[in-house]
């Protein structure tokens, strides 16, 4: 009787540990920032490896505007892949945590239709297809960007 309540107590520490650490993981190193969005809270490397990879989507993007306007396949395709999910292996591990669930769901969301847009230009060859799916990726950039901002912190 007593190992019993012995084991329902340890199940019940457990519960909580693992509760908190999902809410944790969930709801990411946020606070409100004072411009209305939800700050993240990052070191300085963090937030510089983050900007690095925001300056290439923009670079991808323009890419694949100038190759489509130019019915230039390949060159979408090599603009497209730089920006898609291969190109995940370059973020910083401890970020996994840091970031709120919905804008890891955006981020990926983002590299999934960057290789959308390799696939379509491959399998399609339809330089009006890959503008409009890249005026549909690009609605990503704007909902992060009206929610999230970075914020530097000691470490
Ligand atoms: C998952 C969220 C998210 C998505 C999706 C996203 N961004 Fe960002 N981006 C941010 C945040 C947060 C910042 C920092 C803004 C701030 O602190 O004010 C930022 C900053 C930037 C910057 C500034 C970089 C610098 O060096 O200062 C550029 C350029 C940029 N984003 C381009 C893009 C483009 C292009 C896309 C879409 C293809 C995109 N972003 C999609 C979150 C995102």
């Amino acid at each position: 009787m007593k190992n019993c309540k012995l084991s329902w107590a340890l199940v019940i520490v457990l519960s909580i540990i693992v509760a908190v650490l999902g809410y944790k993981f969930t709801k990411g190193e946020v606070q409100p920032s004072d411009d209305g969005r939800q700050a993240v809270m990052l070191t300085k490397d963090e937030r510089n490896a983050l900007l690095l990879e925001m300056r290439n989507w923009l670079q991808s993007s323009q890419g694949i505007l100038a190759a489509a306007s130019e019915k230039d396949y390949a060159g979408v395709i090599k603009s497209a892949r730089a920006s898609g999910m291969a190109a995940e292996a370059d973020t910083p591990g401890s970020l996994f945590r840091k970031i709120p669930v919905e804008m890891k769901a955006l981020g990926f969301g983002t590299r999934k239709k960057f290789d959308e847009i390799a696939a379509d230009a491959e399998e399609f060859k339809d330089s009006g297809r890959i503008v409009s799916k890249l005026s549909v990726a690009m609605n990503n950039c704007i909902a992060c960007h009206a929610t999230y901002r970075f914020i530097e912190v000691k470490p």
